[in-house]
């Protein structure tokens, strides 16, 4: 496994992701993805949403407000529980999570031992005003999970769907933690995205939805590239789940800096909708319309991290390789970006062999036509090896030279990034023959 420096300083200096605000000092913990972050990115909402939503008649998408009545959080328990244990060193002030260190040892941050303060519960629900006027009635809170609004909206989104239990509503979007020690890069921040599922089902068959839901978590991992090997599944343990769940796994990755959180996947019971049941004075039982029987589905909530799946793609899919060619570049290393092909940010990039008319004009024109279809960059500057090293390190699938042959004979050269064979492919079967390669 590689280490986090270098992923970091890769992510950066090809545009991938960068700190926010960087002109000003940055802000602490807070990223921007780049061009290429971006790209990614949506690439992995696009695949999980094609997969989980598009693809499946048990399933629809909401896109629900961030800012929701606050009433939402206190019928979902947030405002009282959502907290983590909270010490402070009174030595320098510096503020830690009371389970993540060691309470009898020095503060990680200043060598002085005792000076822990008692644990306080901070509640990590990060607060604002809406309106002109910063009174307690003007209190809002951004959503820390987007799972809350398909509780919310359930009745309605079932109701104009008609989808029948069991089915599912998905959502993926920005959540905001408050949290005590954000770090590792994107791993823990505190504005970051999820893609959660709440899956309703009828409480005598939650157990066979369970496994299901494990089985498309394994297998969407396997898309996105992820060794098993790199895995655990951690099945939490009675009294350490929550009060009203019967199973609860946590999928861990082995991320450089050790075993931790990846994904969850949680058998909620029918808490969430009997609580905005009873809170809202809403009834929102779901009616059988075979049996006429009036219940509360019990829900299955596979819960997923845009930003860790995208901190583990980059960390599957990199790749360090003693160059074989000359060609390869000036120096021995060959750094490459494995990314699953539908997950590349440029799946093809035109490469003319010169920057003259002669070649820059038909090769821009080949690359704006590709463009149509996929993902295209064009690069005219530096020795054909250098831009081949810099596509390998932007994971781009096939890069395309257009040469001073190509002027007769009408083909241009393939290069495949894992395998780095070339292949000279006419023009005109240029299009079948890349989405033969691609598989799209
Ligand atoms: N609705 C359930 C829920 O939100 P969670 O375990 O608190 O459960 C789900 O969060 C997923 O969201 C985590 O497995 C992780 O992938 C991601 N996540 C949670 N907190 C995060 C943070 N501070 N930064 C980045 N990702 C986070």
């Amino acid at each position: 496994m590689i280490e986090m420096e270098k992923l970091v300083s890769l992510a950066k200096r090809r545009g991938f992701i960068f700190p926010g605000s960087d002109i000003y000092g940055g802000l602490a913990n807070s990223w921007d993805y780049g061009p290429l972050g971006s790209e990614l990115k949506k690439n992995i909402k696009d695949a999980w949403w094609k997969r989980f939503v598009t693809s499946r008649d048990d399933m629809v998408g909401i896109d629900a407000a961030l800012i929701m009545n606050p009433k939402v959080w206190e019928a979902s328990g947030h405002l009282a529980h959502f907290t983590d244990p909270l010490t402070e060193c009174t030595g320098c002030h510096s503020r830690f999570r009371a389970d993540q260190i060691d309470l009898n040892a020095a503060c990680p941050t200043c060598g002085r031992k005792g000076t822990f303060t008692e644990l306080a519960q901070f509640n990590m629900m990060l607060k604002t005003f809406l309106g002109a006027k910063e009174d307690a009635a003007a209190v809002v809170y951004f959503r820390p999970e987007t799972a809350q609004a398909m509780f919310a909206d359930f009745k309605q989104v079932q109701e104009t769907s008609r989808k029948r239990v069991p089915f599912g509503i998905a959502q993926v979007g920005k959540a905001f933690r408050n949290e005590i020690t954000p770090g590792n890069f994107i791993f823990r921040t505190r504005e970051f995205e999820q893609m959660e599922v709440e899956y309703f089902v009828k409480e005598s068959e939650w157990e066979k939805h369970f496994e299901s839901w494990l089985s498309e978590m394994k297998a969407w991992l396997d898309f996105c590239g992820v060794d098993p090997k790199h895995l655990n599944f951690h099945e939490i343990e009675d009294g350490e789940r929550a009060h009203y769940s019967k199973r609860t796994v946590d999928i861990e990755y082995q991320y450089p800096f050790g075993l931790k959180e990846l994904y969850g996947l949680a058998y909620r019971g029918d808490y969430d909708l009997k609580c905005h049941q009873e809170k809202s004075g809403v009834d929102l039982r779901y009616t059988d319309p075979e049996t006429n029987e009036k219940y509360l589905p019990h829900v299955i909530e596979p819960s997923l991290g845009v930003d860790r799946t995208l901190l583990v793609v980059m960390l599957e899919a990199y790749h360090e390789e003693q160059a074989r060619t000359a060609e390869e570049g000036e120096t021995d290393l060959r750094v490459v970006m494995r990314f699953p092909k539908a997950l590349a940010p440029f799946k093809i990039a035109m490469l003319p062999l010169s920057k003259k008319d002669e070649l820059s004009v038909p090769a821009r024109a080949l690359a704006a036509k590709l463009r149509q279809r996929w993902t295209t960059d064009y690069d005219e500057t530096q020795s054909i090896g250098k831009r081949y090293r810099r596509q390998d390190e932007i994971g781009t699938p096939y890069c395309v030279t257009y040469d001073f042959d190509t002027l007769n004979d009408q083909s241009v050269t393939v290069r495949d990034r894992d395998t780095m064979q070339q292949e000279r492919v006419k023009i005109e079967a240029l299009e079948a023959y890349l989405a033969a390669k691609l598989g799209f």
